[in-house]
């Protein structure tokens, strides 16, 4: 695993745990940039012992990860690893070229030295429907559907896409990939649209809806894609992307409304009391305006479907967040950041 320490990273290692019946042993590679946080994993790594093995790795190293993957043999990996925030991108795209397209591509050199010749091994790269661009009113991105990234974010995605895809066509190298839509749930660091609002709203501040609201997205929970990932990982045609869809399409807007309603019933609030904070502000530059997935091939080829109804999620993540204040007052207070200072000597 990369990334594992970041919100569907660590979501993924939980249910495979715990659901997947999965027998084997899990090295969690993680640069703990600011969106990671090991203390996510505390539980996993208290109930499964060394099955679960922390490594403080940043992908872009190639030395340390050819290390690791040499100490433990490892047979699979399940890349996660990215800098995840478009907002982030449009501020600073460095490290989205490095990590996205860098990283992964040094992955994938790793791999081709250490795995050379073996065929039961597989990399199985994890993306976005982000790659596709933005949808109108009307149609959905499938796997056949031509990449038109347009944030520095989608473009760094859509690039280790390619490379991932060359490997296999060019080294023969075991591959499958797939690209979902927007995630949400527990653990989801508090700068994505879901945990910002929450947040907010317990602290009576401001909902910044950007621009006029209206941009479509699909929403999906997050343990319904990774359920998608492992079945690809388990079951999937080497060489081929899968789509992962919530076929579940939100306005900012509406979402947001919902979201009020809901932490209003669970808070005790008028029903009207968050609302009154929406607040609309400068879009972000470039916004896609509507993304909606086609996700078929999963579901006829490897039988999956998603298990968490949206209501049913949503409510699922208000009270996650309502009973696990301390994880997010850790990120509010930068305390997780100390920890990593405490156990690690400083971030990456
Ligand atoms: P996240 O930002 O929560 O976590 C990313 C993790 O990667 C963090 O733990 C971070 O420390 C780690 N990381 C970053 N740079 C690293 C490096 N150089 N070396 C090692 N580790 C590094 O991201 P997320 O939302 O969990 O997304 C995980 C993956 O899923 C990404 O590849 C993203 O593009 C993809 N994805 C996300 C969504 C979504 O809605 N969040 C949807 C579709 C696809
Ligand atoms: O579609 C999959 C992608 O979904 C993933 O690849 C990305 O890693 C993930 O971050 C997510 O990207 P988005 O840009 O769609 O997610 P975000 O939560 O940042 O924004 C969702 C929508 O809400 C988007 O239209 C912008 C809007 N928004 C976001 C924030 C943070 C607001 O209106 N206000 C906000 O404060």
């Amino acid at each position: 695993m990369t990334g594992g320490a970041g919100f569907i990273g660590s979501n993924f290692i939980r249910f495979i745990f715990q659901s997947g019946g999965f027998k084997g042993r899990v090295i969690n590679i993680d640069k703990l940039t600011y969106a990671g946080n090991a203390e996510s994993l505390a539980d996993v790594q208290a109930a499964q012992g060394d099955r679960y093995v922390f490594e403080r790795i940043d992908i872009c190293d190639f030395d340390a990860v050819k290390n690791c993957l040499v100490k433990y043999d490892v047979d699979c990996i399940v890349h996660f690893a990215a800098e995840s925030h478009v907002d982030r991108s449009i501020h600073g795209p460095a490290e989205f070229i490095q990590t996205n397209i860098v990283g992964t591509f040094n992955l994938l050199e790793v791999c081709r030295q250490v795995w050379n010749g073996r065929n039961d091994v597989l990399f199985h790269h994890v993306s976005t429907d982000e790659v596709f661009g933005s949808l109108g009113a009307e149609g959905y991105f499938y796997e056949t559907t031509p990449y038109d990234p347009r944030s520095p974010y989608s473009a760094s995605k859509a690039s280790s896409d390619h490379i991932v895809n060359a490997y296999f066509h060019t080294y023969g190298m075991d591959i499958t990939m797939s690209n979902c839509t927007n995630n949400y749930g527990p653990y989801q660091f508090p700068e994505k649209l879901i945990p910002v609002m929450l947040l907010n709203m317990l602290e009576d501040k401001p909902l910044p809806v950007y621009g006029d609201g209206m941009n479509i997205r699909d929403w999906l929970y997050v343990i319904d894609h990774c359920s998608g990932i492992w079945a690809i990982v388990c079951g999937g045609r080497l060489g081929e992307t899968y789509n992962i869809g919530g076929e579940n399409e939100w306005t900012n807007i509406d979402l947001v409304n919902r979201m009020c309603e809901l932490t209003a019933e669970k808070t005790g609030k008028d029903k009207d009391h968050y609302k009154k904070l929406i607040t609309y502000v400068k879009d972000r530059p470039g916004h896609d305006r509507r993304y909606a997935i086609k996700c078929d091939k999963i579901k006829n080829e490897l039988g999956w479907k998603q298990s968490v109804t949206f209501d049913a999620g949503l409510s699922l993540t208000i009270d996650w967040y309502l009973n696990n204040q301390a994880w997010t007052d850790s990120i509010k207070s930068g305390e997780y950041l100390r920890w990593v200072d405490k156990n690690y000597g400083g971030r990456a």
